[in-house]
């Protein structure tokens, strides 16, 4: 009979389609789960495929329907520089560019060219799961560390052996929108610098600061292109999270290694999506930045509503960034039981806390994708919901 690699059996079951099958089974459940924004793509995106689908074909380009360079045409590899400076001030002195069928991908690229077996990732908690994922898929070890939501440099360094290749942050943070301040990414930067490490900092809700800390790019550092990879996309920033592009910026010397992996994986990025993203690029970050400010004020309701020290739960960190905030329950419930059971008695879906490496009862809420008018409703079920998750009798003893 055959049977799935080994290595298959330490990949977690992805989250995210758990939590869509119990909101199939629960009709009229409001979704603060999955991690977009409600938004869909600015107009130059669709206006720049119009040529490409024209009835008559006349403006058709051959050059569309024919596989293209590995990382990416050169006319979105260019227009993708000018934005990666102009927007997140990013050092492009020794770094190639990567295009790919989302960030996601692009970061698979990067571990299938950083691992041998068992090499370790060093991963603060709480992690973005499809990083924890990628990394048990490329052979990798993850090595998860509580280091705090602002990770904690010295705790990191502790971490470090003769076997780690990479620090992985992403800030602004999915699932707790903490923005990890300037210094203390700095303080990595340095850490992987002394030890031969790359410093992988995931941007893909780098628009998305409403705080007081300013959100920084490590890759912005001068000289830092030799130890840095920074992961973007337009998935977020966008509303093209089905579109399927992203990138990474890498030292130059990885380049030949990735190119390897995108060649078998993906021959090149899809050009006709290429075309659009670099529309969306030339149009400048005014029509995005403008739909992320507005999230500002529901961030506000949702804190309001949910930061309450008598209540028994409590909002983990400043969700300053992305539109995430992470909740800890005083339940007696693992986070998977606590998602179920506020779809299917309560009618809202949260994300458990469990597939970001979290112990305890924890829940990530996202404020991206609910349309305004039931923003209110979905916080008052949630607020029921939590109430009586929190009132079962702990276990006794
Ligand atoms: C931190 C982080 N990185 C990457 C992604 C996926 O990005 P993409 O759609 O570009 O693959 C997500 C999506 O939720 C994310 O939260």
């Amino acid at each position: 009979m055959s049977r799935a690699a080994r290595r298959l059996a330490a990949v977690q079951t992805p989250v995210i389609p758990v939590m869509a099958e119990l909101i199939g089974q629960t009709p009229g459940t409001l979704s603060m789960g999955q991690g977009m924004v409600h938004w869909g793509p600015p107009p130059p995106v669709l206006a720049a495929l119009r040529p490409a689908a024209s009835a008559d074909g006349a403006s058709d380009d051959p050059a569309l329907h024919a596989y293209g360079p590995v990382a990416g045409d050169p006319a979105l590899l260019e227009e993708l520089k000018r934005w990666l400076v102009r927007e997140h001030g990013l050092d492009l002195a020794g770094a190639s560019v990567l295009v790919s069928a989302g960030s996601n991908m692009a970061f698979n690229a990067v571990v299938q060219v950083l691992c041998d077996p068992g090499d370790e990732l060093i991963l603060p908690v709480p992690y973005y799961f499809n990083h924890e994922m990628a990394i048990r898929l490329a052979g990798g070890t993850p090595v998860p560390v509580q280091a705090g939501l602002i990770p904690d440099p010295e705790q990191l360094a502790a971490a470090i052996t003769p076997r780690s290749r990479a620090i992985v942050t992403v800030s602004p943070n999915n699932p707790s929108g903490a923005v990890i301040p300037q210094g203390v990414l700095e303080a990595i930067n340095r850490l992987c610098a002394d030890h031969g490490l790359l410093h992988i900092c995931d941007e893909a809700y780098a628009l998305f600061g409403h705080g007081d800390t300013p959100v920084w790019s490590p890759g912005s550092q001068p000289g830092s292109a030799a130890h840095t990879i920074t992961l973007g996309s337009l998935s977020k920033s966008h509303g093209m999270a089905g579109w399927r592009v992203g990138w990474a910026l890498v030292p130059e010397a990885l380049m030949p290694e990735l190119a390897k992996v995108q060649d078998t994986i993906l021959i090149c990025p899809p050009r006709l999506i290429q075309r659009a993203a670099a529309a969306a690029l030339a149009d400048g970050s005014s029509w995005c930045r403008q739909r992320i400010a507005a999230l500002g004020a529901r961030r506000q309701r949702v804190l309001q509503a949910l930061i309450q020290p008598e209540k028994p739960w409590r909002v983990l960190g400043p969700a300053d960034g992305a539109f995430y905030a992470l909740l800890q329950l005083n339940a007696p419930l693992s986070s998977d039981a606590a998602m179920e059971r506020l779809i299917r008695e309560h009618r809202v879906a949260l994300v458990s806390g469990s597939s970001f490496g979290l112990s305890g009862c924890c829940l990530r809420l996202s404020y991206g994708m609910l349309d305004e008018a039931s923003l209110d409703d979905a916080l008052q079920r949630l607020q029921n919901g939590l109430a009586q998750l929190c009132a079962i009798p702990g276990p006794v003893g």
